[in-house]
């Protein structure tokens, strides 16, 4: 009985154009299109190992068995594999994230994409990214973007349940960006991206607006990475990220997914700018604050974030590769 293992590491992406919502027609697939940087200084790796020997999946986050629902989308996108294999071989999963899990950091996206490259990898399958993409993407949609290094696209598919991957625009040196995370809070978010996210699509009456918004936003996002325009750049995410909020905040009940510290960041990122340094907020389903800047204006950024009242510590970033394997057995 042959055991087949295979190894991956993914990073996390932060959206500068968001996606925030499920197209209605139940798979997964979004309403609107997104646009992401890859981000290196953060990462997960994840063992697949299909033995014979299982009667079921095994899977352990950070050194032990996760919850029921993080297990089950681990065995969601196992048996996509097997299916694809034609196997039925049980897979002992490991995984760690060496940053805060679920809580809003994108820890969804790096462990997805990297499960989707090992999984696909242990089965003997194909490996391309946009293989990779896909896959990760039916688990958890940022996910899609997280196969690919740099600033990746990933556009609205078209209605039925076909493929849907997403699209390296620029590669990671294409840009001189630094992302700046201060993060507010330690420890999960009290409400996960796809509840979140579901209860926004049904009860928010501006997600219409949102979704009429995204794309001309997603447009201004990527022709100002094409021309290498950070100014423009940071206005466009900054602005789908207060819209993406908007949303949420505006459903019945709202959904606030901000500490003061987070609102605490956001101001001090307008005081920066008005003293002339290049910054740019964003925020995911999450309390944490990402600021875009540039290498020359970083150490003063992350040394003002780190001042600020609920800002608990800083993680410097830079655009990254995109998921790859470390080791196949
Ligand atoms: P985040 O903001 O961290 O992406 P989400 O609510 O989108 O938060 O997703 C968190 C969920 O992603 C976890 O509850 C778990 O199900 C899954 N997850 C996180 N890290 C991993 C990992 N390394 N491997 C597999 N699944 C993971
Ligand atoms: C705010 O991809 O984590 O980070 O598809 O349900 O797994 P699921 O949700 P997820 O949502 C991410 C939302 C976001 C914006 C973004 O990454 O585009
Ligand atoms: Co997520």
């Amino acid at each position: 009985m042959t055991i087949r293992a295979a190894k991956a590491t993914a990073h996390p992406n932060i959206a500068l154009a968001k996606y925030w919502g499920k197209r209605a027609d139940g798979v997964n697939q979004p309403a609107v299109p997104s646009l992401s940087v890859t981000l290196a200084g953060m990462a997960t790796t994840t063992t697949v190992a299909f033995d014979p020997a299982l009667t079921e999946d095994t899977f352990l986050l950070g050194g032990a068995p996760a919850d029921e629902v993080a297990h089950g989308r681990v065995v969601k996108l196992l048996d996509r594999v097997r299916r694809a294999a034609g196997i039925s071989t049980r897979a002992r999963v490991e995984s760690g994230n060496d940053f805060p899990t679920a809580s809003g950091l994108a820890s969804s996206a790096s462990g997805f994409s990297a499960l989707a490259l090992a999984a696909l990898s242990a089965a003997g399958l194909d490996t391309a990214p946009t293989q990779v993409s896909d896959l990760a993407r039916r688990i958890s949609v940022s996910a899609a973007r997280s196969a690919f290094g740099g600033f990746v696209e990933l556009p609205v598919g078209s209605p039925g349940e076909g493929d849907l991957a997403a699209i390296p625009i620029a590669p990671p040196e294409h840009l001189a960006l630094r992302v700046v995370v201060a993060v507010t809070r330690e420890g999960p978010k009290a409400v996960g991206s796809t509840d979140g996210m579901e209860h926004t699509v049904r009860t928010s009456p501006y997600f219409p607006a949102w979704v009429a918004s995204a794309p001309a936003l997603c447009a201004r996002v990527r022709e100002a990475i094409l021309r290498r325009d950070l100014e423009a750049l940071g206005v466009a995410a900054e602005e789908s990220a207060l819209a993406m909020h908007a949303t949420s905040i505006a459903a019945r009940p709202g959904l606030l997914y901000w500490t003061g510290g987070t609102v605490e960041a956001l101001e001090e990122v307008r005081r920066l700018r008005a003293r002339g340094l290049l910054a740019y907020a964003t925020i995911d389903a999450g309390p944490h604050v990402k600021v875009m800047t540039t290498p020359e204006d970083e150490p003063r950024v992350t040394a003002a974030l780190a001042e600020v009242p609920g800002v608990k510590r800083t993680i410097v970033a830079s655009p990254g590769e995109g998921a790859r394997l470390l080791d196949r057995t």
